[in-house]
């Protein structure tokens, strides 16, 4: 009650947004300045603005003659798409900023979800913010509501994510499978007693302020950092603080164990390896242009004895692909059954992934590499991860859609928990 007296000639003073204004997420910063941070360094910001985006649209406009129309930018520029702002994504930098990322009312203006798949999504015109809380503090500026969607504890939330995570192409093959994957985990079933949505992981909870105005109390909010694997390639706001949040999670994401043992076949070196926190497969989503991969050794003494993914930086993963490498993501292939990088052609694809938490509780993979008669001393693994790697750009670089610079601008991840050591003394392999 003191809360809201206290308040009351605010109220008054605060005139309600004006749509062009509740379209700016700027606007939002004066009352939502944490949000608004976090957000401003997100992948959802960045979505228009990334180059490698940019490329791959030019390219695929190009090639289909301008067929391809808004479906990149349904996702990636999702508001200008909704206001007829741009038929294709090529005059992206002629809108202003507010039109280029998936902005603050494009997301809390959605009451309701279609296709789980190529954006279904559906907004109100009313400009109400909706949110997980049933109890929003009154502000002049924008009037607010509790809504399923927006809230993390509700298995549907996962919903609005999903809707833009997953992307079928025009053959109908679905491209990124996100949500498909995470339906089918025990983090999708209420039942399970582990259920976890795509905001219980991507949205860590912490106590703050929803807004520093109108006397909102402290409670549960929400970071909008939404940090995985990709990073601005340009320069960003918040790109450091990106690369720190990225690494954090991607470090205990796949847990491993190594094992040399001797059976009948000779030495055996087995790797396992759990995907212990995706909710999903992994990688998920663009996997078509993940590369993750294990790198592995053998030594006797210090003589190497065998290894396998030792790719140098500014090499393809695939460059050099033997039957040795264990690695992990999607490719996919034209009508022809040829391997291509154009999505908008591909009809099938091939995944290699480590899958999700499945209903039988299996999350892992083990394979084993034969060394014959050497014996080793000692053995290493670790999983290392690129969010774009070379042979996709380079293909973009070819066609003249993007610039050299990038070749060498995307990182590469070393996931810290997958990291396996074996020393020891050879014994039975177990069965
Ligand atoms: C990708 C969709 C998405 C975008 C973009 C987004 N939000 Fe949110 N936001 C959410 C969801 C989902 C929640 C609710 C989480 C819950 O309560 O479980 C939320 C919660 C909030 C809340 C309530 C407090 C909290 O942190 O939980 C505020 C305020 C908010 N967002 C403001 C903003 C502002 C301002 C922007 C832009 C700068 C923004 N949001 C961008 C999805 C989004
Ligand atoms: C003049 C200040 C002000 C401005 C400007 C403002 N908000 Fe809010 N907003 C608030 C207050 C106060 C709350 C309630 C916070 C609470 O209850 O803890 C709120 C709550 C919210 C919620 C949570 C609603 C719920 O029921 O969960 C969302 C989402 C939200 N705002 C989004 C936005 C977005 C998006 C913008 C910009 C388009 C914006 N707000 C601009 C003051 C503001
Ligand atoms: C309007 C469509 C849309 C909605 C809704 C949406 N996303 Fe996204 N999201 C995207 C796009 C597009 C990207 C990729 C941007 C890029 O990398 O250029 C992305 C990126 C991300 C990333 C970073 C991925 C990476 O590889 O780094 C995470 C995590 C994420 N979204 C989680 C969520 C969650 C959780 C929700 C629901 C609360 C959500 N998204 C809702 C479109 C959407
Ligand atoms: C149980 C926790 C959990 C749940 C539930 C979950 N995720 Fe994830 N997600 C992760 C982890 C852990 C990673 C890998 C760490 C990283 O990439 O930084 C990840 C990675 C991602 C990525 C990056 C793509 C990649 O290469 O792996 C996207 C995009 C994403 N999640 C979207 C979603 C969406 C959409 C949902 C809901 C349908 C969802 N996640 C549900 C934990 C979860
Ligand atoms: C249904 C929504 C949707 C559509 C349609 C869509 N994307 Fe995406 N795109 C996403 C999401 C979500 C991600 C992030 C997935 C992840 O992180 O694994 C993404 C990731 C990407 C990335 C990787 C980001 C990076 O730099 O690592 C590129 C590039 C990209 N999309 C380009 C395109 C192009 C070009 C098109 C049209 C041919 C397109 N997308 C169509 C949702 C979409």
């Amino acid at each position: 009650m003191f809360g809201l007296l206290a308040c009351a000639p605010e109220l008054e003073a605060e005139p309600a947004m004006t749509e062009a204004e509740a379209l700016d997420p700027v606007t939002c910063a004066a009352c939502h300045p944490d949000q608004y941070d976090q957000w401003q360094g997100s992948m959802h910001a960045y979505s228009s603005y990334d180059p490698v985006f940019i490329a791959l649209n030019a390219a695929g406009q190009r090639a289909t003659d301008g067929a391809l129309g808004t479906f990149c930018i349904d996702c990636h520029a999702p508001m200008a798409s909704k206001l007829g702002l741009s038929g294709d994504g090529l005059d992206l930098d002629t809108l202003p900023a507010s039109m280029r990322g998936i902005s603050c009312t494009y997301c809390h203006t959605v009451d309701g979800v279609g296709d789980l798949y190529n954006n279904g999504l559906g907004h109100a015109d009313d400009l109400v913010q909706r949110g997980g809380f049933s109890d929003p503090v009154p502000t002049a500026a924008h009037a607010s509501a509790y809504s399923p969607l927006h809230d993390r504890a509700e298995l549907v939330s996962s919903d609005l994510c999903g809707s833009c995570h997953d992307v079928v192409v025009p053959s109908g093959m679905q491209l990124e499978r996100s949500w498909v994957e995470w339906n089918s985990t025990q983090y999708a079933t209420a039942t399970s007693g582990l259920q976890q949505t795509c905001g219980n992981c991507h949205m860590d909870g912490y106590e703050g302020r929803a807004a520093i105005s109108d006397g909102a109390p402290l409670r549960r909010v929400h970071d909008h950092s939404f940090p995985a694997v990709d990073t601005a390639l340009i320069e960003f706001p918040g790109r450091e603080e990106q690369a720190e949040m990225i690494q954090d999670r991607l470090d205990p994401t796949v847990l491993s164990e190594l094992l040399v043992c001797a059976s009948e076949n000779g030495v055996e070196m087995r790797l396992r390896l759990e995907n212990v926190a995706a909710g999903h497969s992994w990688p998920s989503g663009a996997a078509q242009h993940r590369r993750g991969w294990v790198e592995i050794a053998a030594y006797q003494g210090e003589t190497l004895l065998f290894e396998a993914g030792n790719t140098a930086e500014g090499e393809a993963v695939l460059a050099n692909e033997t039957d040795d490498l264990w690695w992990f993501g999607d490719r996919i292939f034209d009508g022809d059954g040829i391997e291509t990088h154009a999505a908008w052609d591909a009809v099938s694809y091939e995944s290699k992934l480590l899958p999700g938490l499945d209903q039988d509780g299996d999350n892992h993979v083990t394979r084993t590499w034969y060394l014959g008669e050497q014996v080793p001393t000692r053995a290493e693994a670790i999983v290392h991860m690129r969010a774009l790697d070379v042979d996709f750009l380079q293909w973009l670089v070819d066609q003249g859609d993007l610039d050299p610079s990038y070749l060498s601008a995307v990182p590469t991840w070393d996931l810290a928990a997958s990291e396996a050591m074996w020393s020891d003394i050879i014994g039975r392999c177990p069965e």
